[in-house]
């Protein structure tokens, strides 16, 4: 099977790269990538001799070079993970997301249309469902009340690619996953950042109360899935994939000070983000029911696995948080204001 996977510099796409050219001798990858702050050929080091992958640099919003790769590649299948991905980016600059996720997912729907692709694989997120009132759960028929530039991109552009399907049937399938952790995050987002401040022993820094609950997935246990919907999904469908594992992040946020003998007072409760959702939940279990799928890691062993794969791997931790990152550590953070410490 030949696979156009968009976003595959990125923390899931190498993952999934990895794990499917590792798993599946039937797989051809290319990997389409524009290489922003977030994309790290460095992930893909174990693959790059894999005569079953190949890399080109490019813009998914680009038509013309979109089209070129296609017409080439002739893919049966595009896994899209490429995204601005998180959101406190977007609400600084909402500019990038919207023309990403938007933008660039209609021209890949496009070139899907165009070249008659067997299946299309939008890689969404919960978050698309807002802010969820305990003891509820998110099924895949729930309302979309996105609360941040990001989620509302992610929400606009999972329609975007269902409407390709009911208006033309080019085989769309949609993946609404979870917070994903594990190695290779880029430390913008929650666990990373904790761990490699922690690491460093610097303060650690916890939007509001710190009581917002996520269900957390491990990466690999995402791609499985991904794979699983890629061979058994039904066109047209929406499939949940939940890590089954609620916590909020206060709780995450000690486990990992925990992991590395640092003490509480390492925490410090800063301006809460605008917009912030208090609480994701997801029911996988249509995606348990049609596939057989199930997440394999349990949360305390992942943590410890992806704990251990930072230390082993500082000279990485080191590089990303070089240049650009350190310049959205002060944007982000310097300004933020303290509203308490542990
Ligand atoms: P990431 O930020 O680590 O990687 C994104 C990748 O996309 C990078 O390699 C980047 O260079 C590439 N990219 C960005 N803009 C591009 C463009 N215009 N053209 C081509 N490439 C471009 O993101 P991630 O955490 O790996 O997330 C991958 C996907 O999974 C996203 O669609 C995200 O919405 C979704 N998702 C993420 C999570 C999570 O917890 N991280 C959870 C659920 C869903
Ligand atoms: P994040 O990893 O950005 O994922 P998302 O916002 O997509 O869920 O954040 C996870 C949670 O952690 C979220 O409730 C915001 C919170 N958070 C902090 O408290 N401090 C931080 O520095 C970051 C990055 C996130």
């Amino acid at each position: 099977m030949k696979v156009l996977v968009t976003g595959g510099a990125g923390f899931i796409g190498s993952c999934f790269i990895r794990l499917a050219l590792g798993k599946d001798a039937g797989f051809e990858i290319l990997n389409l990538d524009k290489l922003t702050y977030a994309g790290n050929l460095e992930n893909l080091t174990e693959v790059i001799a894999n005569p079953r992958y190949r890399f080109v640099r490019g813009d998914i919003a680009d038509g013309a070079l979109v089209y070129e790769t296609m017409s080439e590649f002739r893919p049966d299948a595009i896994v899209h993970f490429a995204a601005e991905s998180h959101v406190d980016r977007s609400i600084l600059s909402p500019a990038p997301v919207f023309e990403t996720n938007l933008r660039g997912t209609f021209t890949l729907l496009e070139a899907a249309r165009t070249h008659s692709t067997a299946r299309f694989l939008h890689v969404s997120t919960d978050e698309v469902y807002g802010s969820i009132e305990p003891p509820a759960e998110a099924a895949e028929e729930f309302p979309l009340q996105p609360s941040s530039p990001y989620s509302a991109s992610k929400a606009g552009s999972d329609l975007l690619a269902l409407s390709y399907w009911k208006t033309y049937r080019t085989p769309v399938v949609v993946t609404r996953a979870s917070n994903n952790y594990g190695p290779y995050q880029f430390p913008e987002k929650l666990i990373p950042l904790m761990i490699s401040n922690a690491m460093d022993n610097k303060p650690v820094p916890v939007y509001g109360d710190g009581q917002q609950i996520r269900d957390w997935l491990y990466v690999e246990d995402h791609c499985e899935a991904i794979l699983a919907v890629l061979a058994k999904g039904r066109d047209g469908e929406i499939y949940n994939v939940g890590g089954s594992r609620s916590l909020p992040n206060i709780d995450v946020v000690r486990a990992i000070l925990r992991e590395f003998g640092r003490p509480d007072t390492l925490i410090q409760h800063v301006t809460d983000r605008p917009g912030h959702d208090r609480r994701y939940a997801l029911s996988s279990a249509k995606l348990i029911r049609e596939t057989g799928w199930q997440a394999k890691m349990n949360f305390e062993e992942g943590l410890r696995a992806t704990v251990r794969w930072y230390r082993e791997n500082t000279g990485w931790v080191e590089r990303v948080r070089s240049g650009e990152y350190l310049a959205w550590y002060e944007r982000n953070y310097d300004n933020r204001g303290l509203v308490s410490s542990a």
